[in-house]
């Protein structure tokens, strides 16, 4: 079944889908007081959210001692880059290498291809945010940031457009960048592939790849991809088992 807002096939039953819906009804006719809302936020966190929690969580232990970047690509509304922002502010506060990096259209999907199949549903456009919401996040991950030390050095940096040019780009003006976890979330097989070969210089062993669309029927072409310029057989692919989808290699 589609959802309007993004598209894509959703596999929710729908007494989950009805629950969800009174959850966020909830939050939102909330009758906590607005300086407790914050500290109180895991009254609606389900578990489906706890376990995303969680995954990153363990992975930001498996990077803690190793240097370099984060970079995730598919950002969308950004909830990974909030969460590890405030993972390095718990874990590494003064780790200003630790930049984290974020690559969107922030205007949905860009560059589907004969590769990604039938079976998605999604078109160029799918999994877009609202107008300018990449200002939105900038102030949000720049609040959080400010929570923790050094908050005059900006640690992030969301790089909008098509990333089968920015990512290149991007390289090419920081060739200093040593890339540490890098989370591929594009979901489709063209700028997926663009941020493999992209990147694929500035690994190094101990670098934890995560992918959210691996072995996955509904978007193959994000498999097609890793298997084209990383080979499968050359990753020890692991997963955890609360959460359902994502996987990750460290080199
Ligand atoms: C599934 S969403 C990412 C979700 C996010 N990582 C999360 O966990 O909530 C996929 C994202 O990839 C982005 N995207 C797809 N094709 C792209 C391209 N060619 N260049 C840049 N971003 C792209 C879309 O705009 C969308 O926000």
């Amino acid at each position: 079944m589609k959802t309007q807002k993004h598209d894509a096939i959703v596999l929710s039953s729908q007494s989950e889908k009805d629950i969800q819906k009174a959850l966020t009804q909830a939050l939102k006719e909330t009758p906590l007081p607005d300086d407790e809302l914050l500290a109180n936020i895991g009254l609606y966190a389900s578990s489906k959210s706890l376990a995303r929690f969680f995954f990153f969580y363990e992975l930001y232990k498996k990077i803690v001692n190793t240097h370099g970047v984060i970079m995730e690509f598919g950002v969308r509304w950004g909830q990974n880059l909030a969460l590890l922002s405030a993972m390095r502010g718990i874990f590494e506060p003064f780790n200003r290498h630790r930049k984290i990096i974020g690559f969107d259209t922030f205007a949905g999907f860009k560059g589907m291809a004969a590769e990604d199949g039938d079976l998605c549903k999604t078109v160029d456009g799918s999994f877009s945010v609202t107008e300018n919401y990449e200002a939105y996040l900038d102030k949000l991950i720049g609040l959080h940031d400010a929570l923790n030390p050094i908050p005059h050095l900006r640690k992030y940096e969301l790089v909008k457009g098509d990333a089968v040019e920015t990512i290149p780009a991007y390289l090419k003006a920081h060739p200093e960048t040593v890339v540490s976890m890098a989370i591929f979330d594009f979901d489709i097989y063209k700028p997926t592939k663009a941020a493999l070969e992209a990147i694929k210089p500035h690994l190094m062993k101990g670098s934890v790849l995560v992918f959210d669309e691996l072995c996955d029927d509904i978007f193959p072409g994000e498999t097609i991809a890793v298997r084209e310029v990383l080979g499968l057989n050359n990753l020890r692919v692991e997963r955890m088992p609360m959460a359902a989808r994502i996987s990750y290699a460290v080199l």
